[in-house]
């Protein structure tokens, strides 16, 4: 199992508690993007026969922003512009360029993204369960969902080359440790 070698900053959740309408349009972006990165991981010919557990994933995540829309729509809240995120630029910087190499570091940022997403949907399910029950029941129904993909993209990388991933997985865990670390003016998921 992964385990992050950074705490999620202190500052985080109290900003996106204070936040909550762009914090809910960051997160329908959010899930837009993660369905169209696992589309986007279908164009590597190592992962061809993997094709039909990333449509699934897609589906989800396709799913997830209905719900997120749904929510917004309810709440009066307009869908808008997507705001850059640091953490997730920073990682996907790093993706080395290459067949097997970029593959492998592709799989291992979705990895990391799902594996933050599910710690800190974890975190809003607790910490809104008396501020916004109807939101914390939401955050907690997407756990189980994201922990899945986290594993999943895990073992595709793992499975196509154990010790690869492993040596990547350490660069990326350290990295991460850092990117989580810079200030973030905006009050986003990650
Ligand atoms: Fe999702
Ligand atoms: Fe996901």
């Amino acid at each position: 199992m992964l385990l992050f070698r950074e705490k999620i900053p202190a500052e985080w959740l109290p900003k996106v508690l204070a936040n909550l309408p762009s914090v809910l349009v960051d997160h329908a972006h959010l899930e837009r993007k993660a369905a169209t990165t696992s589309i986007n991981l279908e164009k590597y010919r190592d992962l061809f026969p993997r094709v039909d557990e990333l449509n699934a994933i897609a589906i989800e995540e396709l799913q997830h922003f209905q719900l997120v829309l749904a929510i917004l729509k309810r709440r009066g809240i307009p869908f808008g512009q997507p705001q850059k995120s640091p953490w997730i630029t920073g990682l996907m910087k790093s993706i080395r360029n290459g067949v097997r190499h970029q593959v492998i570091d592709h799989l291992i940022c979705c990895t990391l993204i799902e594996g933050r997403s599910c710690e800190k949907f974890q975190i809003l399910a607790d910490a809104l369960k008396t501020l916004d029950p109807e939101l914390a029941t939401f955050y907690a129904s997407l756990v189980e969902s994201e922990g899945n993909h986290y594993a999943t993209y895990y073992l595709m990388a793992k499975e196509l080359d154990a010790t690869e991933t492993q040596t990547r997985l350490s660069f990326y865990l350290d990295l991460e440790a850092e990117l989580i670390r810079l200030p973030n003016p905006f009050p986003m998921l990650h």
